[in-house]
């Protein structure tokens, strides 16, 4: 790999810290342009160090002071920290720093947003605060102080003294540097509050700018479920007597996990009926259930270093979805998460950034929380779950947080809990945390005297730096259903292990249909030869939700490829199945929407590469487009049955039910505005009384070629809110269209497009990078106008710009002319003198592989 600006961190070059931290007290004077940071540090020789070298981590820092047990001393100070002699015993460090939190674009480590102070530290922010040992497995007990004339003052823990002027806190349980956080602001709350189980009150706080405060009630909400199902169902308590939650307008993720004083992206705090849709709320509630879970598992339980990221948060994340299924829809759940999944993990997983769940190295650890270490690193514990049962699964977890807590954890540390609870050996399990790229399972069937028998094999094809795959412990749920649709299987786990195994079914009196990797046991393609008679069947017959839907999608899939490389009409028998489908009234709205909606035109691009094929952005958008258009015309009647049957009477509320009927309504709005030339949207949109309705309402205008006007309505409707115009400028990015880069650079110029907020980037750009047919236009328009705006933004935010690259990540895929413009932008891009060791890594990357 090119390695321009940073050098390589090797996981086998691990070494524990050469001292130790007792105790840390942080004072902080608060200005924008000249914050002082007093530090005073308990240090101790770590004994299970051999190494006695004294280096602190520090950032941009302006060194004002420094002593050792009260002699003032002068360290040697370079870009990335300071070293300094250091007694072999433990001694007290001393230091002040100055820092600029109003110059700091970057949004790491203290920033300033909308005049409010607030912190990033993960993953290695804290060092642009103060010089530290800003490592995970450094854990300490933090004491603050915070000088400022600001009204509210927060910080981790529980609060100490306060009055005109300062506030303290103490954080009792000792946390990685990358778990601090300060907030100072004008702010108000909306409070809360929880008993947990074993009866202590714990008083709950959101957060929030003069004027949101009618936006918390449901991120409140979402807190209590959170705190409540963590005890029923992992038996984990809140620790402290308070939990703060703070929104920020400017924010580089989602959330922040920060000990006691959660930090997130106001994008994923606040929520009303007007102003957020039912995606949104569903969004809401799993980031807050995310960083609360966080608690234990991160916090009580850190990770020993970045590599094992997904310790965290692959644990974090199944658990929010495990939270998720039981406040909602399981298969729902499950069915939504694969089609993420394959939209960002598999295409991570099968290009030039593709890396193991648990990686062996990197450059910047900023560019690795990605789809594969949340995503994927969450489905490996799915897989681990089911192969040793729901019983052991709680056991092993009961005895992981009894035996780790308050350590800085490894992978080998997580397995071995499950390994001493359940006796099995995990040796091959583990190749999962390390071998990068997607599993291919080739399945056959053959059908003798009553016995149908399964012939699995599994490959993996190589990745960057790993061109060689052994084979994987892959757990395969399958039923099987007679001829009548009757299940004669039901679900049972084959445990494949080897590269090519064979499972045999006796005792069947007619040859069954199988419906194989139930509830998607694992995260592979599964390569299966089926008619499309046979999953029409599937579709209707199955018991297994997923499989039922993914049924439904393989057909989907084989017809728009018909239609993309023979040229075929939109295929007949689809668009019955589909019927039959919206006519099933025993089914959940949610499901029948997912059904009805086809995969998207990045997932028929890599089918096509799949079928050895180059993919035409363009055809793949009218083709699609002219499915969409066959679909609405053969199903108008039950579509418009669908949409009035599906409306929700009463005031609007977020609960599953109501959401999954709005979903099919708006299911069926789209494709009957295709037909309509947008009236039955206009009327929507013009009783609208929800963003959930307005939004789909504009959507389906937009669709139909009508959508001047809404347009123009909402943006005067919402101009001064900034959550709801990321949506306008959103939908116009996404928007498919000849001109869409245009479109875009048009956008760019609206006085309320800015660079430095990440979500208002993300809305223009996220968006276009997603349209397919307008990013790929072949006059390499888009390619050049996203390598503009990431070269002026890395300026800025390099861990955003780093972020978006990922845009260019299936180049390869592509003809020759967009391979070299792409190659021209990714060029001109690493060439720019300056570029963030981020940006570099990441365009470095994509390039070499
Ligand atoms: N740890 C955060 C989460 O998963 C994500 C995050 C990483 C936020 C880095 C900010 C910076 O909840
Ligand atoms: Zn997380």
């Amino acid at each position: 790999m090119k390695d321009l600006t940073g050098k390589t961190i090797y996981l086998k070059d691990y070494a524990p810290p050469a001292y130790l931290v007792d105790e840390v007290h942080l004072t902080f004077a608060l200005a924008p342009e000249a914050t002082r940071v007093k530090s005073r540090i308990r240090f101790r020789p770590n004994p299970d160090s051999a190494s006695r070298d004294f280096f602190l981590h520090g950032e941009e820092l302006t060194l004002i002071s420094a002593v050792i047990d009260g002699a003032p001393v002068t360290p040697k100070i370079t870009e990335e920290g300071l070293t300094c002699p250091a007694p072999d015993a433990p001694f007290t460090w001393e230091a002040e720093v100055e820092i600029a939190p109003a110059r700091n674009t970057a949004l790491e480590g203290l920033y300033m947003s909308n005049g409010m102070y607030c912190t990033q530290c993960e993953a290695e922010g804290f060092r642009k605060i103060t010089y530290y040992p800003d490592r995970p497995d450094v854990m300490s007990v933090f004491t603050v102080r915070i000088e400022s004339d600001l009204p509210v003052m927060l910080s981790n823990g529980n609060p100490g003294d306060s009055g005109p002027g300062f506030a303290e806190w103490h954080d009792p349980w000792p946390k990685p540097a990358y778990l601090f956080a300060l907030v100072a602001g004008e702010l108000v709350n909306h409070p809360g509050s929880f008993t947990t189980n074993s009866g202590k009150d714990v008083e709950l706080n959101v957060w929030v700018r003069p004027g949101d405060e009618g936006k918390c009630a449901f991120a409140m909400e979402s807190l209590k479920k959170s705190m409540k199902w963590d005890e029923e169902v992992y038996g984990r308590e809140y620790d402290l007597d308070i939990f703060n939650i703070v929104a920020v307008d400017d924010f580089n993720m989602g959330a922040m996990e920060n000990k006691g004083l959660n930090i997130f992206n106001s994008a994923a705090v606040l929520a009303s009926p007007e102003t957020s849709t039912d995606a949104n709320f569903e969004r809401i509630e799993a980031i807050i259930a995310h960083e609360y879970f966080h608690n234990w598992t991160g916090n009580r339980i850190t990770c020993r270093d970045w590599f094992q990221l997904c310790l965290k948060e692959g644990l974090t994340v199944f658990r929010d979805a495990q939270f998720t299924a039981d406040m909602r829809s399981e298969p729902v759940k499950r069915i939504t998460d694969v089609i993420d999944l394959r939209g960002r993990q598999f295409r991570e997983d099968n290009g030039p950034l593709a890396h193991p769940v648990r990686p062996e190295s990197f450059v910047e650890i900023n560019n690795f929380y990605t789809a594969t270490v949340y995503e994927k690193g969450a489905e490996v514990i799915g897989m681990l779950k089911r192969l040793v049962g729901d019983e052991a699964y709680a056991k092993a977890l009961d005895l992981y947080f009894e035996r780790h807590d308050g350590d800085a954890a490894t992978i080998e540390d997580w397995l071995q809990v499950f390994k001493d609870t359940t006796g099995r050996d995990l040796s091959q399990f583990k190749l999962w945390y390390s071998q990068a790229g997607t599993p291919r399972v080739a399945v056959e069937e053959t059908w003798e005297d009553g016995t149908f028998t399964l012939t699995f094999r599994q490959s993996t094809p190589p990745t960057p730096g790993q061109p060689d795959k052994a084979p994987r412990v892959i757990p395969i749920a399958v039923g099987l259903l007679g001829p009548n649709g009757d299940e004669v299987q039901e679900t049972t786990l084959l445990e494949l292990t080897q590269a090519e195994q064979s499972f045999t079914f006796t005792g069947l009196s007619a040859r069954p249909v199988p419906s194989i990797l139930r509830g998607f046991s694992a995260p592979v393609i599964l390569d299966r030869q089926s008619s499309n008679a046979e999953r029409a069947f599937l579709l209707a017959h199955d018991t297994d939700p997923f499989c039922k839907w993914e049924a439904g999608r393989a057909l989907a899939r084989d017809v728009l490829l018909r239609m993309l490389n023979d040229g075929a009409a939109p295929d007949r028998d689809f668009l019955g199945a589909l019927a039959a489908t919206l006519a099933d009234e025993s089914l959940d709205p949610a499901f029948v929407a997912l059904v009805l909606a086809l995969p998207s035109e990045d997932d028929l691009a890599q089918a096509q590469v799949d079928a050895g094929r180059v993919p035409d952005p363009q055809r793949i958008h009218e083709v699609r487009e002219a499915m969409l258009d066959a679909m609405a015309e053969a199903l108008e009647a039950p579509l418009r049955r669908a949409y009035d049957a599906h409306q929700v009477p009463g005031p609007y509320s977020p609960d599953a039910d109501a959401a999954a009927a709005r979903a099919l309504a708006n299911t069926a709005l789209m494709l009957l505005s295709r037909r309509d030339g947008g009236a039955l949207a206009q009327a929507q949109y013009d009783r609208a009384d929800n963003m959930t309705q307005q939004l789909a309402a504009l959507s389906a205008l937009l669709t139909a070629g009508a959508g001047d006007d809404a347009l123009r309505a909402f943006e005067a409707q919402w101009k001064d809110d900034r959550l709801v115009m990321d949506k306008w400028f959103s939908l116009q990015a996404a928007h498919a269209a000849p001109d869409a880069a245009a479109t875009v650079a048009r956008l760019t110029e609206h006085p309320a497009f800015t660079m430095k907020n990440p979500n208002r980037f993300r809305a223009v750009f996220g968006a276009f990078a997603m349209n397919q047919a307008g990013f790929h236009h072949a006059s390499g328009d888009g390619y050049r106008l996203m390598g503009d705006w990431l070269i002026r933004l890395d300026r800025l935010n390099p861990q955003t710009t780093a972020r978006m690259c990922s845009a260019f990540q299936t180049w390869r895929r592509y003809d020759a002319d967009r391979q070299d413009m792409i190659r021209d932008t990714l060029r001109r891009i690493i060439s720019v003198d300056g570029l963030s060791r981020d940006t570099a890594e990441m365009i470095g990357r994509i390039l070499d592989a």
